[in-house]
């Protein structure tokens, strides 16, 4: 067999972005030492900085070469002299769209030894994931203005959703479900009983779909009895697939279930193209360049990108020295009080992987 090379563009970002991408690449270093792959990253500037000085958010020629990767490793984007939107839209929404990376995965994992603000909870019971329709939805921005600035203004933003994108994320979830080994339940979370018209449409393609997956157990969750479930029963879910806002929304209460942003990670895949894996944390300017802010979230980010480069023993190596280091004690909080440096925490999951069996 041939020993496998892989390709992976790196965009650390604005603010923290570039110390968490650091800790990232050092544990990858480690894994695939330690199981014997090879790889070459690609870094690119995109990001606030190059922004202000050039006016170019992403290039074409850059999300050309994207496309012959193997994957992409993402800091965080966003920068407090840019006006808001700017660099979200022209660089993160970009990317998902122009890559077709159509489902945005994000696991929901309370690990041991990591405090959770709910009560009577533990690790057996926050363990799900979220399937989130990444392409299309309110993100699209097909709306408009009318009379703005004036008393009669009109403001537009359409919900978009093509038979084609629902049919495709809700298949994914399903397939997912099947292979997760959990209690093999998928959830649809919507607003059927408002939005009528588009979720109808989400509805009948979890039905007709299902049909296929005998072996999945068929659940539905309106939005916000979703919020309410996350914090009450969170044990009663193992997938939920879910529209581009909702999933939004719902993946920060369980960034926060999971023990905070701090452990968050998610990934941007396109089963049939190049896939982007990111914290889900954002830049965090204030503390820029301070080593303070935990790395984890963004560790996690590149074990869920070995596990889509099919390095499962590698992704599990990682997973297991995440979990170890925040059940040894050492990590006193998941913020930026964690007691420790950015680039400690990250020497600690390197050492564990390093010694690991
Ligand atoms: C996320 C972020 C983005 C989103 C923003 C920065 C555009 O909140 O990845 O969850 O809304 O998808
Ligand atoms: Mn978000």
């Amino acid at each position: 067999m041939t020993q496998k090379d892989y390709k992976i563009a790196v965009i650390p970002g604005d603010g923290v972005g570039p110390e968490v991408v650091r800790e990232g690449l050092k544990v990858l270093e480690v894994v695939a030492r330690k199981k014997g792959f090879k790889y070459q990253t690609v870094s690119y500037d995109f990001g606030g900085e190059r922004y202000l000085k050039t006016g170019e958010t992403l290039s074409n020629s850059a999300l050309e070469e994207f496309k012959e990767m193997d994957a992409i490793y993402l800091g965080a984007v966003g920068h407090p002299d840019v006006k808001t939107g700017i660099l979200e839209q022209g660089i993160l929404l970009k990317l998902r769209f122009e890559l077709d990376q159509y489902i945005n995965l994000r696991p929901v994992k309370l690990y041991p030894g990591v405090w959770t603000p709910l009560k009577d909870k533990g690790p057996e019971d926050i363990d799900f994931v979220v399937v989130r329709e990444n392409t299309e939805g309110l993100y699209v921005g097909v709306g408009g203005f009318f009379k703005k600035g004036t008393p009669d203004e009109i403001a537009t933003q359409e919900m978009i959703n093509t038979r084609k994108g629902v049919e495709r994320c809700i298949r994914y979830a399903f397939d997912y479900t099947g292979k997760r080994n959990k209690n093999k339940k998928l959830t649809l979370c919507d607003k059927a009983n408002v939005i009528t018209i588009a979720h109808d449409l989400w509805r009948r393609v979890f039905k007709e779909v299902g049909e296929e997956y005998p072996g999945i157990e068929k659940d539905y969750a309106l939005v916000d009895a979703t919020c309410m479930w996350m914090v009450k029963n969170p044990e009663w879910f193992d997938v939920i697939v879910t529209c581009n806002l909702f999933g939004d929304i719902i993946t920060d209460l369980g960034a926060m279930i999971q023990g905070g942003m701090g452990i968050a990670a998610g990934g941007n895949i396109n089963p049939e193209g190049v896939s982007m894996f990111e914290p889900i944390h954002g830049s965090a300017p204030k503390y820029t360049g301070k080593n303070v802010i935990n790395p984890l979230a963004a560790i996690c980010a590149a074990g869920m990108m070995l596990e889509h480069l099919g390095e499962k023993e590698g992704a599990d190596l990682v997973d297991g020295a995440v979990a170890r280091a925040l059940s040894s004690g050492r990590i006193k909080d998941l913020s930026t009080k964690s007691g420790l440096k950015t680039s400690e925490i990250g020497d600690m999951v390197a050492e564990y992987i390093a010694d690991s069996g």
